[in-house]
């Protein structure tokens, strides 16, 4: 058997992983890169990287053969979801027992489907979260420097209060203000200086053409375009996509040895293979990070592993919702898919939510309101192993959906009685679900900052071992986490390359 050797191995390449990899190279380490998805950059026979949402084939969904989208009905029609045959497509949805954990696969990770809302959070909720970080620090240095290279940018407010592809978020704006509701508007790494032109008609369209979800054409700085593209051009990192990996192990010499199956379009297993490192670090994302090491603590593979691995898992509150509107109130045929504004309520010590306004663009006026809630739902829960499956099994239940469920709930009870309003029955699969309550995008925990690492991400047990992704944040960061994600790798990278690689 051979085992090809890195001085450093990164698992993922989403932000912790983009962040630690660009980091690497640039410090002259040579850096192999393992990815489970495609590279995107390939047009299929339309001419297009990727798929439309409103037309979805097999680059939609991870092996799929038919669409899993967060909407399933609309006017009680299913319209939404279609037929597709099995391909690596750039969405995934992870389905555990009470909750489903939608991901993005292929270079660049999440980053490739997300709504680009780039948040820095609440800098005393920060601290409560992580009480052992240096505020200030991260405040001061890791978060400007997380947002300077990811290219967050922000709407112009005299263009966003004129066009009309953000009447939908003006109308949500206005059903708030008269609940006596603050609204934020929210930065972003969708590029608005692109989206001005698509709307004059001068560029392609991608935000202002219903993409998202299944990924963007054009406009959005994801990783492969930001951070990945300066650690390939480093020269010292290489990417290897199409390759899962299932075992880590340590040899007596204390190097690291990662189990690869290289898989190719079909999902079948081509190759098996091992690659060797010194420094090894993880970076699969929340639920592929965890579930790496909670199988490498049970096959006796990493033993020592710490007791905490698995747990403070949590779903950052999210719950989804849509409210009907008045006939008066309409919100526009045309809605761009990159949330600029949340309503927030998170000062709100007795029920704290923000929520943002989320677009539903069907290019027909529907008079709906969808939002995203992210409630500071307490509740968290845990992997554990099962051998049978040779999978991690999330122990989260209904009941502690059901708290982010009823914190939702009384905010937009108040929007509703203000504005004379009520909820959509129809848009999530079934007749009486208002909220839905059974999927996550914020999956976050399950290895602790502080608690499964030490304060910089160090894998407890396991020296030149170590977690840079949504794994570290403990279940709940109060807004959308990819800024805290990529600055807590910034910080963590830091410290390594002062401390650890040295030598
Ligand atoms: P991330 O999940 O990004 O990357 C992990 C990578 O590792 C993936 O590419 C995966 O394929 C790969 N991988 C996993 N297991 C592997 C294995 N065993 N071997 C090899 N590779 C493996 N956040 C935000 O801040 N603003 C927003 O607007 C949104 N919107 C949003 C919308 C949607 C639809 C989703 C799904 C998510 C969001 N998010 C978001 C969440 C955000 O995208 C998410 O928090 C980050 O991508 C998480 O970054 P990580 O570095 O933790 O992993």
């Amino acid at each position: 058997e051979s085992v090809d050797n890195a001085p450093a191995i990164v698992i993922g390449s989403g932000y912790g992983a983009a962040v630690a990899a660009l980091r690497l190279g640039q410090a002259g380490i040579r850096t192999l890169v393992i990815e489970m998805g495609r590279l995107w950059n390939t047009p299929g026979s339309d001419g297009k990287v990727f798929c439309p949402t409103d037309a979805p084939d097999r680059r939609s969904m991870w092996f799929r053969t038919r669409t899993e989208a967060p909407l399933a009905t609309f006017l009680w029609l299913d319209v939404v979801n279609r037929d597709i045959s099995p391909y690596p497509g750039v969405l995934d949805r992870v389905r555990f027992a009470n909750m489903s954990v939608y991901v993005g696969r292929g270079v660049g990770g999440g980053s490739l489907v997300n709504g680009s809302m780039a948040v820095t959070p609440l800098q005393s909720y920060f601290a409560e979260q992580f009480p052992t970080v240096d505020t200030a620090e991260m405040y001061g240095t890791y978060f400007p420097r997380a947002r300077s290279m990811l290219g967050v940018n922000t709407i112009d407010p005299a263009w966003f209060e004129s066009t009309e592809w953000y009447r939908f978020t003006r109308i949500s704006r206005k059903h708030a203000e008269n609940a006596g509701l603050r609204t934020t508007f929210v930065p972003s790494v969708y590029d608005f200086a692109y989206m001005q032109r698509e709307a004059a008609g001068t560029a392609t369209r991608s935000a202002l053409g219903a993409e998202v979800i299944y990924g963007n054409n054009h406009g959005k700085r994801s990783l492969d375009k930001t951070y990945l593209a300066s650690a390939l051009g480093t020269g010292n990192v290489t990417i290897h996509t199409m390759e899962r990996a299932r075992g880590i192990r340590r040899e007596s010499d204390g190097t690291y040895v990662v189990t690869v199956d290289r898989i190719d379009d079909t999902g079948t297993v081509v190759e098996t293979k091992e690659y060797g490192c010194t420094y090894l670090f993880l970076g699969a994302g929340s639920v592929g990070t965890t579930e790496l090491l909670v199988r490498a603590r049970a096959k006796g593979t990493l033993p020592a592993l710490d007791a905490s691995v698995g747990s403070g898992w949590g779903t950052n509150g999210n719950v989804m919702l849509g409210r009907a509107n008045h006939l008066w109130d309409t919100v526009g045929a045309n809605q761009s898919t990159m949330p600029v504004m949340g309503i927030d309520d998170w000062a709100n010590t007795a029920n704290p939510v923000f929520a943002e306004i989320a677009p539903l663009p069907t290019g027909l006026e529907h008079w709906v309101s969808l939002y995203l809630a992210i409630t500071k739902n307490r509740e968290r829960a845990s992997f554990t192993y099962d051998a049978a499956s040779d999978s991690a099994k999330l122990g989260w239940s209904a009941a502690q959906s059901a708290v982010s469920v009823s914190m939702a709930k009384k905010l937009f009870d108040r929007i509703n009685a203000a504005n004379s309003t009520i909820y959509r029955y129809d848009l999530f699969g079934s007749p009486s679900k208002v909220f839905a309550d059974d999927f996550t995008y914020h999956p976050l925990g399950g290895c602790v900052l502080g608690k499964a690492t030490d304060g910089y991400g160090r894998v407890k047990g396991y020296a030149k071992l170590y977690v840079t992704d949504g794994s570290l944040v403990p279940g709940s960061i109060g807004v959308n986490p990819f800024v805290t994600i990529t600055a807590l790798a910034e910080r963590t990278m830091a410290r390594v390359l002062a401390e650890d690689t040295a030598a």
